[in-house]
């Protein structure tokens, strides 16, 4: 048993704006006055542990605290449940992120069910509905109660006006890309709020997919890096995205036009590296993986060192959660505040998936909220 000692968050900074909600400029107005019981109605019994080290031995009691190096102990960083559920049964699937939803049918879901589901959204980041029976009609159906569902940028460019499904299909001649942690989309100037992903074809074996809470990745930080982190900017663009369609579609004609016109209508952006949550105030990194080009205003030694440092602390498996499919299987997930990635270790086997997302804000960093557990 490690002997650690608790350090509570009294000291930080507990400040909430009334940037969206009114509920939130109550919260601002009792942070002010009670932090910690502000924390514990928001967030529970929810704490961080820590301990201080130097070269993995406690330090001499004569050193100042402020001079000790820290090193993170414990990790409680799942928004707890706010308030009981009644409709809907959940089930963690691991520390951090992700639960198992039973008890609904997702072809009839009554307002105050779907209320239950997006709360429990909000507090899990990601839900799994095993064999949700839905079809694309019922999930598009689905997808419309978490807002406006998206036209895909590059099917936009073909020609498409409504909104759109994804169907991902990995076979021999076509190997998944998406082997590595990322937010979907981000080199668009408003990445998706909520993604909605349905198993088609499962492999005999493999093909899972992870999911990754950068909300528990943030808390994880020390208050120093978090606050070197505070306000930084990150470019994306879509130049990886179009190397994977031109594997996929070839090097034609019709591929560099449509490609082109790609790189033309989303040119580069600039995104917070951490970013705010607009519902739940809490902060997150905002990982793009392969779209992330370097951190603005840095050299790029200097970028390359803390998108490095990040990308493996973001690796931690404390942070993440992974789904084996089963077909009619869904997953609904919240952009905003986590990562994913396909486990692609069913190749050449076939796997499909059917995608659709919903229209998501410009995402923003406030430096007033602080509401991370
Ligand atoms: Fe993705």
């Amino acid at each position: 048993m490690p002997v650690c000692a608790s350090k509570g968050r009294e000291g930080r900074n507990l400040k909430a704006t009334g940037r969206h909600a009114a509920g939130r400029r109550t919260a601002r107005a009792r942070s002010r006055s009670k932090p910690q019981e502000f924390l514990t109605a928001l967030f529970g019994s929810a704490k961080t542990l820590y301990r201080p080290v130097l070269s993995g031995k406690s330090l001499p009691k004569a050193i100042a605290p402020e001079l000790e190096s820290w090193t993170h102990c414990a990790t409680i960083a799942r928004m707890p449940q706010t308030r009981p559920y009644s409709h809907i049964r959940l089930r963690s699937v691991s520390g951090n992120i992700g639960a198992e939803v039973s008890g609904v049918d997702l072809r009839n879901v009554d307002d105050t069910t779907f209320e239950e589901i997006y709360r429990a959204l909000l507090e899990n980041e990601v839900l799994f509905f095993p064999e949700s029976n839905l079809d694309d009609e019922s999930q598009m159906a689905l997808a419309h109660r978490f807002g406006q569902p998206s036209v895909f940028p590059l099917l936009k460019l073909m020609g498409a006006t409504g909104p759109t499904f994804q169907v991902i299909e990995d076979g021999p001649e076509s190997p998944n890309e998406a082997d590595y942690w990322h937010t979907d989309v981000t080199w668009t100037q408003e990445p998706p709020k909520v993604a909605l992903l349905r198993a088609g074809v499962v492999p005999e074996s493999g093909g899972d997919t992870m999911w990754g809470s950068m909300t528990a990745a943030y808390d994880a930080l020390s208050p120093v890096m978090q606050e070197l982190l505070a306000g930084l900017e990150a470019v994306h663009d879509n130049q990886s995205f179009i190397e994977a369609v031109r594997r996929k579609m070839g090097d034609t004609e019709e591929s560099r036009k449509i490609l082109g016109d790609l790189r033309d209508a989303y040119p580069p952006v600039t995104q917070p590296l951490i970013r705010t949550h607009p519902e739940t105030g809490r902060r997150a990194i905002l990982w793009g993986g392969d779209f992330m080009r370097f951190l603005v205003g840095m050299s790029s030694e200097e970028s390359e060192a803390i998108l490095g440092f990040l990308q493996r602390h973001i690796e931690g498996p404390r942070f993440h959660c992974r789904w084996s499919w089963t077909s009619g299987d869904l997953a609904i997930w919240d952009e905003r505040s986590t990562v994913h990635k396909v486990v692609n270790d069913h190749f050449p086997q076939r796997r499909s998936v059917h995608r659709c997302v919903v229209d998501g804000d410009r995402p923003f960093f406030d430096f007033e909220t602080i509401a991370s557990g």
